[in-house]
């Protein structure tokens, strides 16, 4: 009896194990993509948007990202086209394309053009977006006005 159900037991074990291991190798590429694009979009920022862009105030050369973040879901309602103006925007900044108040501009100047690639901003914008913060709006409408 006792022999019978370790053996059991083993049998159980390895057919898990192959269950696992299947999923594992099914499922995994997927997932990894997603958490890759999430950490590509981060890593993006980390390389060529924060020695300028804080994620939160006091801002230095340029608005911080959740700040950045809250006019733009002010702006769209649909992430698609908030992240291809953003794109549009870093690729040749104008002013009258600009969504953030007009002081940011007057108090930053004109964000420089980016010499990114389009997949690369197309990530980070779709991050930024994802840095909303709502808790943090509220702290922004009080403390400054742009
Ligand atoms: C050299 C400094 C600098 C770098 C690097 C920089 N930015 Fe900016 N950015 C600014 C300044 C200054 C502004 C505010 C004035 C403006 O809107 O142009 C700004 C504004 C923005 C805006 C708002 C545009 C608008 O007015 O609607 C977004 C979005 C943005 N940056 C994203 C990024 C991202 C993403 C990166 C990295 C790929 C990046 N920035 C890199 C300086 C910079």
């Amino acid at each position: 009896m006792f022999m019978r159900k370790t053996a059991f037991f083993r049998g159980l074990f390895v057919s898990l194990c192959f269950v696992g291991a299947a999923a594992f190798w099914g499922c995994t590429p997927e997932k990894q993509a997603v958490v890759s694009q999430e950490a590509d979009g981060e890593s993006v920022y980390r390389r060529y948007c924060k020695q300028c862009h804080g994620m939160a105030p006091p801002p230095k050369f340029a608005p911080p990202i959740r700040g950045l973040a809250i006019h733009y879901r002010e702006a769209f309602s649909e992430k698609e086209a908030a992240v291809e103006h953003m794109v549009s925007f870093m690729q040749k900044p104008d002013p009258a394309m600009s969504k953030c108040r007009p002081q940011a501009i007057k108090r930053f100047g004109l964000m420089p053009a980016m010499n990114v690639s389009e997949e690369k901003l197309r990530t980070v914008s779709g991050w930024v977006w994802e840095q909303y913060d709502p808790e943090f709006k509220q702290r922004h409408a009080k403390e400054h006005d742009h």
